[in-house]
């Protein structure tokens, strides 16, 4: 390829993305498109390891790639495509759970986390196994660069180690791809919780949810926990809760942290919260607007699906041939 490559991914475990998808993941995919060649999945085989409801499942794949459309995905440029529609995913996982140690594996801080809310007997060998599969997305279209939030580290890095172990064991097999991880918006914390990062596992008043009402959006952050003091200023230690709400602001309204501690000076909590609540309201809006849109025409989201299913299929095809040709299969 001329241009070097993207990819990235979300699973489709709930209707709506959230801030901290947003800001951490989608908003970078979407910028990256002018440089990059973009493929872009909605890894509903992921989702499985938390054992969905079918009608849910499907439902939610399709809304997630609508999300990615809405956000600005653009699939005359970026190949879009849901993770089942591509076989050689979990055909590529299969060989890279043979070259990833048990100990190795259970060394994922994401699986000790997930495993020890949901219990041994509630834990499954796929959540244990997900970050092999994510390496198998990630190495099958030779990737260069994985735009991802803070959490996602510690998977690139086992991507990475399982590459460089197929090329020292077999020659010069498949790309060893980076993480970028942007630092101001590598982890949008919780409302409700400042110092837990925001997820639909956490908090449902610390979420903000791109298919969110206005209301509710304004109303959630309205009550995001602050502190006892009363004045603007960044510092994740001392004030967790308004550094988040000044990182949500930033972000969105493209004025630097310290120019907004500037504007709000001398200004109430409140003040800030009003004005968070605008810049989020006005970026989710026209984003769930077109979301509705493209769920009331399925055809046109299904047929941009099965062009970049086709497409990534024959990047994915190539690439396993090479590493089953490597392995000896
Ligand atoms: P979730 O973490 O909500 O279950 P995924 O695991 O599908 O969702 O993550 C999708 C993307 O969103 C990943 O790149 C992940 O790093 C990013 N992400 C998730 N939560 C946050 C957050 N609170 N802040 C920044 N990025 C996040
Ligand atoms: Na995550």
């Amino acid at each position: 390829p001329t241009r070097p490559r993207v990819f990235s991914a979300m699973q489709p475990t709930a209707d709506s993305l959230h801030l901290g998808n947003y800001l951490g993941a989608l908003r970078q995919w979407v910028a990256l498109q002018d440089d990059y060649e973009a493929i872009y999945s909605v890894v509903d085989l992921h989702a499985l390891t938390v054992s969905p409801d079918p009608a849910d499942l499907r439902r939610r794949s399709r809304q997630t790639a609508a999300q990615y459309l809405a956000a600005g995905v653009d699939p005359a440029r970026s190949l879009l495509f849901l993770q089942s529609h591509v076989p050689e995913h979990a055909q590529l996982a299969w060989v890279l759970s043979c070259l990833t140690g048990f100990g190795e594996a259970s060394r994922m801080t994401q699986f000790k986390d997930k495993s020890s809310r949901q219990g041994a007997e509630g834990t499954t060998v796929g959540l244990f196994t997900y970050p092999v599969l994510m390496a198998a997305d990630i190495l099958l279209y030779d990737t260069d660069l994985v735009p991802v939030g803070e959490d996602q580290r510690q998977h690139i890095e086992l991507a990475r180690d399982l590459a460089q172990r197929i090329n020292a064991r077999h020659g010069d097999v498949v790309r060893v791809p980076e993480a970028s991880i942007v630092k101001a918006t590598a982890k949008i914390y919780d409302l409700a919780e400042p110092t837990a990062k925001m997820s639909k596992s956490g908090h449902v008043n610390g979420l903000l949810e791109v298919m969110d009402d206005p209301k509710v959006l304004s109303k959630r952050i309205r009550s995001a926990v602050t502190d006892a003091d009363t004045v603007i200023r960044f510092d994740r230690e001392a004030k967790p809760g308004v550094s988040n709400l000044l990182t949500i602001h930033s972000a969105l309204s493209g004025t630097s942290v310290d120019d907004l501690v500037a504007e709000f000076e001398g200004k109430m909590y409140g003040h800030l919260k009003v004005a968070v609540a605008e810049v989020v309201v006005g970026e989710f809006a026209p984003i769930r607007e077109r979301v509705g849109e493209l769920m009331a025409d399925p055809a046109e989201l299904d047929e941009i699906l099965a062009d970049g299913a086709a497409k990534a299929r024959t990047i994915a095809r190539e690439t396993l041939a090479r590493v089953y040709d490597a392995v000896g299969l």
